[in-house]
């Protein structure tokens, strides 16, 4: 990035509602968005966990009659968003808020079914950006997970149901108006899920950085995001209730987020896509551990390693002085150790994937939108030697 040759729009859509309890202000939020007639999207496992009742009695203590679509499921496909649209429209009142409550998967339904009750027509309508004419419906984002950052993007990313391509679905009307960050609601995650997210965030941080749309305010917020969360990654895993660790984690990862919507992502998540496609990987097992393969290859381009010798320098993983080939190792080591903590296998072989598939999983990467953002142009030959490199 050079400040001579870079432009870009600096907006903010979305208010940041941050702090411990801070879900108690839902009601009041609702009511600042004229909110009547609420849609509550959400998962199982988060209405199971109790937040979805507590949501909804605080909604409703404010005059907020609640409609709740708990049918989300983890890489929410076209069928999962048209089950929430048939829910919002079998309400008694016409809905007039959307709420989305949980992880990434219930937040990126959510926006889904803004386009659909807002725009009409299907999920494929609205792959790409801006493709949304009519206005949409106010959305109230409260992030369960600390991963996404989807609370703090205008994209839904949504598979179809029937090719599971993912669709990424953008449009400034798709943000949230409100993202209520509160730590509490993260500490009942379950160890594993912790893990994923901790490390989808640490990469979006590390992709955004980098990436061929970068600019002055993403790289500002990505590696501060990279350092809140190389910081504090072990300490939610080891101890989950640590309000100070899951606070800044959530709060990174929607810096992160924030670093996405400004300069998008790069190879490790169009690798990643297709082991979560064929093989159920989690997505941020599949990111974190494509991350220092894809690193490895775009630090062959001077310029990429530049980079990550200055996200490395700035998250003290060496020292200011390193030179770029220590500094970029520093990171590797780094991200290296991160992946380990979890205790996830580091190999795509530990994770059933077979040799014999590595052609056609390079053959779907290299489709994936975001290799186009990648620093370094990557190809199909390109993607074929990451998977060998990640396969054992
Ligand atoms: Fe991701």
């Amino acid at each position: 990035m050079t400040f001579c040759s870079s432009s870009f729009n600096l907006e903010s859509r979305t208010k940041v509602v941050y702090g411990c309890d801070a879900v108690a202000r839902v009601g009041l939020l609702a009511r600042e968005l004229d909110g009547q007639s609420a849609l509550l999207v959400t998962d199982p496992g988060v209405h199971g966990a109790g937040h979805c009742d507590h949501v909804r009695k605080i909604l409703e203590a404010s005059g907020v009659r609640v409609n709740i679509f708990d049918g989300v499921h983890e890489n929410p496909t076209t069928d999962d968003v048209n089950a929430c649209v048939a829910k919002a429209q079998a309400a008694d009142s016409p809905i007039d808020l959307i709420v989305g409550l949980g992880g990434g998967s219930s937040l990126d339904t959510a926006k889904g079914c803004n386009f659909l009750l807002t725009n009409g027509g299907e999920m494929v309508d609205y792959w790409g950006v801006g493709k949304a004419d009519r206005p949409m419906l106010p959305l109230i984002a409260i992030p369960t997970t600390a991963g996404t950052g989807s609370e703090c993007q205008s994209f839904a990313l949504i598979a179809d149901a029937k090719n599971h391509q993912k669709m990424a679905c953008g449009d400034p009307k798709a943000a949230a108006a409100i993202a209520i960050l509160d730590p509490k609601l993260t500490t009942t995650l379950p160890p594993l899920v912790t893990a994923c997210t901790g490390l989808d965030a640490i990469t979006h941080a590390v992709e955004s950085f980098v990436t061929t749309r970068r600019n002055a305010f993403s790289t500002m917020v990505a590696a501060q995001s990279f350092s809140l969360l190389i910081s504090h990654f072990h300490l939610v895993l080891s101890k989950p209730d640590d309000l100070e660790a899951r606070g800044a984690m959530l709060w990174s990862a929607s810096l992160a987020g924030m670093a996405i919507e400004n300069s998008m992502l790069g190879a490790a998540h169009a690798a990643a896509n297709p082991l979560t496609a064929r093989y159920g990987m989690t997505h941020g097992h599949a990111v974190g551990l494509m991350l220092p393969h894809v690193i490895r290859f775009n630090a062959q381009d001077h310029k990429t390693q530049i980079h990550y010798a200055q996200l490395a320098c700035s998250a003290g993983c060496v020292m200011q002085d390193a030179d770029e080939s220590t500094a970029t190792h520093a990171l590797l080591a780094c991200i290296e150790e991160q992946l380990g903590l979890t205790g996830l296998s580091c190999t795509i072989h530990g994770c059933g994937v077979k040799e014999s598939a590595i052609v056609d999983l390079a053959d779907e990467a290299v489709q994936q939108w975001t290799a186009q953002f990648n620093p370094r142009p990557i190809a199909r030959n390109d993607f074929i030697a990451l998977y060998k490199a990640a396969f054992n």
